[in-house]
């Protein structure tokens, strides 16, 4: 098997997109497997899981760390997301010094046009975050296809608290006919339940506690969906929100995994599952369980 020849140097990171494909190139022979975990950096546990299965099934691994700005539709969404850089390498250290770093400069990326393609996700970019976040998939489409097309991933690792996301890129691979696997993995979370995510990180300790609510509320919406029908528990949760008034819920919506439609009524034959977005002092969560 081969195994890359850069062990004993330090980690490799880049910040220009020819700079990594030739090394890349230098590294990796024909049918070497290249594993990508793609991220917007303030690294936690979930991310370094994503790493870690990447570095156990692929020769090389390589993560990218970029926020992109055009799948932001609120500029102060963009301009308060954490950025956290050395720590992020400090913690991909910890992990595995083989681990390659592509730490692009929005011009790297754009090319001096920073706008987003326009893409035909088949609706499910219509849907929920699609929503709520216009123009949200053009700018993750954009990026992840840009990503691809510098990384030649053999595998792709995509975490499924963003599930909306990963069926998004799937949708994006097929459509295209783009050469990588793309591999789910389950969302990790905190010891109260609180499903991790970057954002977390803006959160006070006594925010990031509280936050517990939403998978303890989406949990006892699971209970309640054994016995009721869409519309109670969908009632039911908006009322539990309204209890909590450091919560502000956006959308509740139980809804079939592959077409992420909304579902009115239960069937047994279908894989559903439900997804919530909620504001905690401005600072917007996301969350989902399945159903069945
Ligand atoms: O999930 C994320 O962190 C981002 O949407 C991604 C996939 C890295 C694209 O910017």
């Amino acid at each position: 098997m081969f195994a890359p020849n850069y062990n004993k140097m330090c980690m490799q990171i880049f910040n220009k997109n020819i700079e990594l494909r030739a090394f890349l190139d230098s590294q990796t022979v024909h049918n070497s497997t290249i594993g990508f975990v793609p991220t917007m950096g303030a690294l936690h546990e979930g991310h370094l899981a994503l790493m870690q299965r990447s570095l156990l099934e692929n020769e090389v691994t390589v993560v990218s760390i970029f926020v992109n700005p055009t799948q932001f539709n609120n500029p102060e969404d963009l301009a308060k997301y954490p950025r956290t850089l050395e720590a992020d390498v400090a913690k991909m250290k910890a992990l595995n010094k083989n681990i390659i770093v592509y730490a692009p400069s929005v011009e790297d990326i754009y090319e001096g046009k920073t706008t987003a393609a326009s893409f035909d996700f088949d609706g499910l970019e219509h849907q929920m975050e699609g929503k709520f976040r216009p123009g949200h998939f053009d700018g993750v489409g954009t990026i992840v296809k840009r990503l691809f097309e510098i990384v030649c991933p053999t595998n792709a690792y995509f975490g499924e608290k963003d599930f909306q996301q990963l069926q998004i890129v799937k949708k994006l691979v097929a459509k295209n006919q783009l050469p990588v696997t793309i591999v789910a993995c389950p969302i990790h979370r905190e010891s109260n339940g609180l499903a991790m995510s970057s954002r977390n990180s803006r959160l006070t300790a006594s925010e990031r506690n509280e936050a517990a609510i939403i998978y303890k509320i989406l949990n006892q919406a699971k209970e309640k969906f054994q016995t009721q029908e869409v519309d109670l528990v969908e009632e039911w949760v908006k009322k539990e929100f309204e209890k909590h008034p450091l919560f502000e819920l956006e959308y509740f919506v139980i809804a079939e995994e592959s077409t992420l439609l909304p579902i009115t009524f239960k069937e047994k034959a279908r894989n559903c599952r439900a997804f919530i977005a909620v504001f905690v002092n401005n600072i917007r969560l996301i969350d989902t369980i399945p159903f069945n």
